[in-house]
């Protein structure tokens, strides 16, 4: 039987969807650099390397990093790049790689952070107390003289915070990797929650990037870092001391206060004050952050430098 010319044309335009989808994502994994860097190299061996030797000079660059990886993943999305994704766009137009259809995709955990600029995202106001760049930039360095143009700076933020997290005690949780730089850092598309925004604002926020409230409340155990916790053995480490600190009442940020407070979140608060499994859960908790609209694929490029994107 003959198929009408309508049908012909919905079947095509499915299949060559179908066959750009699997070509534009390429999923995260874990261990992804594996074999990928002059086949016996360890790369995360290589950052691990570079985060010890600054971490044994400074420890304070654990609550750097988290804080970079956070304000790198939580940058606006406009409706327009979730409307018309990479499937449409990349693909179709395989020419514009790295022109209109990167502009429009370029908003994750993408390293867009580490661009320098006029107007680039380091600029806006929370984005200026970050701190951390010369250790990202160190180990691009180290991996960029072993394999070139094979590391995304993306990963190095969140292999180098992993690295970071668990020398602070805070245990070690498997990365997944395979993400690629952003081509765009605007400081207008920085969208972090504000120290005063209600706890159900920023429990919206958090959902938009696919992360609930119990990723949320785990993800704000970062505190010990703002020096809530007085005990100096503990307040550098990644752990569940800053929900105790809470659960008496002694937030200093209104939003971690209302976490122990609020009906959305106390329940979480309670458990893990008095649980013990914290490090576990937090480490997951960092892998969907380290998930949220990330580039892989073809999309997106591997950057030389993580200040600047590639010349073309
Ligand atoms: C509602 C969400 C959040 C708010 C309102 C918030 C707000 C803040 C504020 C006001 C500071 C102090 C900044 C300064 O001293 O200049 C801070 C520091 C910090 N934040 Fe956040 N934050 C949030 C979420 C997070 C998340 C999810 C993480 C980590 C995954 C994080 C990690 C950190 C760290 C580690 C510091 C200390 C940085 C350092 O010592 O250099 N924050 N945050």
């Amino acid at each position: 039987m003959m198929m009408s010319s309508s049908a012909a044309l919905v079947l095509a335009l499915g299949l060559i969807l179908v066959n750009f989808t699997g070509h534009c994502h390429g999923a995260l994994q874990v261990g992804f650099y594996r074999g990928k860097c002059r086949l016996l190299v360890d790369v995360e061996s290589v950052v691990a390397t570079v985060v010890k030797a600054k971490f044994i000079m400074d420890p304070t660059i654990t609550p750097a990093l988290l804080r970079m990886q956070f304000h790198d993943c939580f940058v606006n999305v406009s409706p327009l790049t979730n409307l018309i994704n990479c499937t449409t766009i990349c693909s179709f137009m395989n020419k514009l790689k790295g022109t209109l259809c990167n502009v429009m995709i370029s908003k994750g955990c993408d390293a867009s952070i580490l661009l320098d600029g006029r107007a680039s995202e380091k600029t806006a106001p929370p984005n200026l107390s970050v701190r951390g760049y010369d250790v990202i930039d160190a180990a691009k360095a180290a991996l960029e003289s072993i394999c070139p143009g094979v590391v995304s700076c993306a990963d190095i933020i969140a292999m180098a915070t992993r690295d970071a997290v668990s020398l602070s005690g805070g245990g070690r949780y498997n990365v997944e990797t395979g993400r690629k730089d952003g081509f765009v850092s605007l400081a207008t598309n920085v969208n972090l929650p504000g120290p005063d925004i209600p706890l159900a604002q920023s429990v919206a926020t958090f959902a938009k990037k696919g992360l609930n409230a119990t990723d949320m409340v785990y993800l704000l155990a970062r505190d010990n870092a703002v020096n809530l916790d007085q005990d100096p053995a503990s307040s550098l480490r990644v752990d569940n001391s800053f929900f105790k600190q809470i659960m008496m009442r002694r937030g200093i940020l209104q939003i971690d206060q209302d976490l122990a407070t609020n009906s959305l979140t106390k329940a979480t608060v309670a458990k893990i004050a008095t649980g013990n499994d914290f490090n576990a859960k937090f480490g997951e908790a960092m892998v969907k952050m380290g998930r949220v609209q990330v580039l892989t694929g073809n999309q997106g490029e591997i950057r030389k430098s993580c200040r600047a994107v590639n010349k073309r």
